[in-house]
């Protein structure tokens, strides 16, 4: 079979991570018999200096055109000042989950065994470890209220979301649970804001329809506590879009580096948008220092969401497995005296695991 892969490699160490996720997914072509074709197109800094627009319309066009989305990262202290709000990178991420349509954000936080040493946690607190997904709604919230200043200068953001934005992610919520261990855990801050006041209530009755699965609803300060008091707790935390970015990097920190934890954009269709957690890292762009496993595993969800290819996608999380296992590290995860890979040495081992 082929795919069409639309690749937005971004900023920073955009590029560099990038590149080596389409190594392992070539790898995986080679050994299944599929053929993936790439799209390269411009989004975030990228494409302000070589358009002017942080998003341009064809790359929206491409995006649709394709099967599915691979980004690496946008944004930069570069463009930080020079380009108005409406024209920052960041824009053209919220742009492209808008124009995708992609409302259901996936971003599954587990602790890697051989990892364990790089969890912030103490084991006795870790126990078993954790495997859980922050379930964030993506294109509400927030993020996407009117922003403006009045004539007092006072701002506003305003803070929103309908019943059917919230009943759509918290049915995808329940079927998660149902694959795996049948708990919801809906986190709002419902004792002070009114959106939150609708979420709980709409995500309850949802849930009357999922009497096998677990529900429990938690307040945003609490759920912040608890994922660093007691993560094994969770399994699929279900939350709106503000508090999912805040929270998701949380759990991606007590996994042992945010430079490991991948994500999925879902919306109605098959076609998503895959991209590691982290962002930019203009610090060490350029380095080849970078972790590339967010942006590889980001391939295995996929090829295991979009494509259907599960043997494919386990292959993928395999190979990471034993990099791991072999103690390959990259510099965020290596321990003091240890003799760190380089972003493309990572690569190289993994496109070796899944080339078996
Ligand atoms: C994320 C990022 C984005 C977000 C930024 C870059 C706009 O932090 O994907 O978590 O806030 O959604
Ligand atoms: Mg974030």
């Amino acid at each position: 079979m082929n795919y069409k892969i639309a690749v937005i490699k971004g900023d920073g160490i955009g590029p560099e991570i990038v590149t080596e996720a389409m190594r392992v997914l070539d790898a995986v072509g080679k050994r299944f018999g599929h053929t993936f074709l790439y799209e390269e197109v411009l989004a975030g800094g990228a494409a302000i200096d070589a358009t002017g627009s942080c998003l341009p319309p064809e790359t929206v066009r491409a995006c649709l055109a394709s099967d599915s989305v691979l980004l690496g990262a946008v944004g930069g202290p570069k463009w930080d000042k020079e380009q108005p709000p409406e024209n920052r990178p960041e824009k053209a991420l919220l742009g492209l989950r808008k124009e995708l349509g992609l409302f259901a954000n996936i971003r599954p936080a587990t602790l890697y065994a051989p990892l364990a040493g790089a969890c912030p946690i103490k084991p006795e607190i870790i126990g078993g470890g954790f495997d859980l997904v922050v379930l964030r709604e993506l294109t509400g919230d927030v993020y996407f209220g009117k922003k403006y200043r009045d004539a007092d200068g006072v701002a506003h953001d305003d803070m929103n979301y309908s019943v059917a934005e919230v009943e759509r992610i918290a049915h995808r919520a329940f079927q998660m649970a149902r694959q795996r261990k049948k708990h919801v855990t809906s986190v709002d801050k419902a004792n002070v804001l009114e959106t939150s006041r609708l979420w709980r209530e709409t995500v309850q009755r949802v849930a009357l329809a999922y009497p096998d699965v677990q529900a429990d609803y938690m307040y945003v300060d609490n759920a912040a506590m608890q994922l660093v008091r007691n993560p094994g707790q969770f399994d699929v935390l279900l939350t709106g879009n503000l508090f999912g970015d805040i929270l998701s990097d949380e759990a991606s920190m007590i996994t042992g580096s945010i430079g490991m934890l991948p994500s999925a954009s879902l919306g109605e269709t098959s076609r998503g948008m895959y991209e590691p957690i982290h962002g930019s890292a203009p610090d060490i762009a350029g380095k080849g220092i970078a972790n590339p496993i967010a942006t590889i595993l980001s391939c295995g969800m996929m090829l295991r969401y979009s494509f259907d290819l599960s043997a494919e996608a386990d292959a993928i999380d395999a190979a990471v497995n034993e990099v791991l296992a072999a103690g390959l590290r990259t510099a965020d995860l290596a321990k003091p005296g240890e003799q760190p890979l380089s972003t493309r040495q990572m690569g190289d081992a993994v496109v070796k695991a899944v080339a078996g």
